[in-house]
């Protein structure tokens, strides 16, 4: 352990003193106690801990805390709150897009990735989009519906 890592998750800044390898994923969960951020696979393969660091989607349980020196982190926390929920975590609502709902902070921080940068994507572009972040409950049309209607609404 070295000098402490400077970053900011969801506007807050932090000093982390820890290995500067551990994944981001355990830092927001451990250290932070922000358990939004689920742990899948932990292999960067499932996109259950998807994050965006200065506004990339990231897989954070492949994110060394070294990497994150400086950087803008937004996690699920700073999207939306149950009182001030953010249109896509609306529209999921309505469309009752979640099963076990393990997967969805990851589809959510997804689709807001995807908004972010393409404002009115395709159904295609959606979907290619959502292609690496896997759902056991087979969900995808849903997720897909609540954010066409995210979309169609804006
Ligand atoms: S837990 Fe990070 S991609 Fe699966
Ligand atoms: S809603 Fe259950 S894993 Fe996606």
């Amino acid at each position: 352990m070295s000098n402490p890592i400077n970053l900011k998750v969801n506007g807050v800044d932090y000093a982390i003193l820890a290995d500067q390898n551990t994944p981001l994923l355990y830092i927001l969960r451990n250290d932070l106690q922000l358990f939004g951020t689920r742990f899948g696979c932990g292999l960067g393969l499932c996109g259950a801990c998807s994050v965006l660091i200065d506004g990339q989607k990231m897989h954070s349980c492949d994110v060394p805390l070294w990497d994150c020196a400086g950087k803008d982190i937004l996690t699920i926390e700073g999207i939306g709150t149950p009182d001030n929920l953010h249109v896509l975590q609306q529209a999921f609502i309505d469309e009752q897009a979640a099963q076990c709902g393990y997967c969805v902070s990851g589809i959510l921080i997804t689709a807001k990735a995807l908004l972010d940068q393409n404002p009115n994507p395709s159904e295609s572009e959606i979907r290619e989009a959502l292609d690496r972040n896997l759902c056991r409950c087979g969900t995808h049309n849903r997720f897909v519906r609540a954010i066409q209607k995210v979309i169609n609404s804006s």
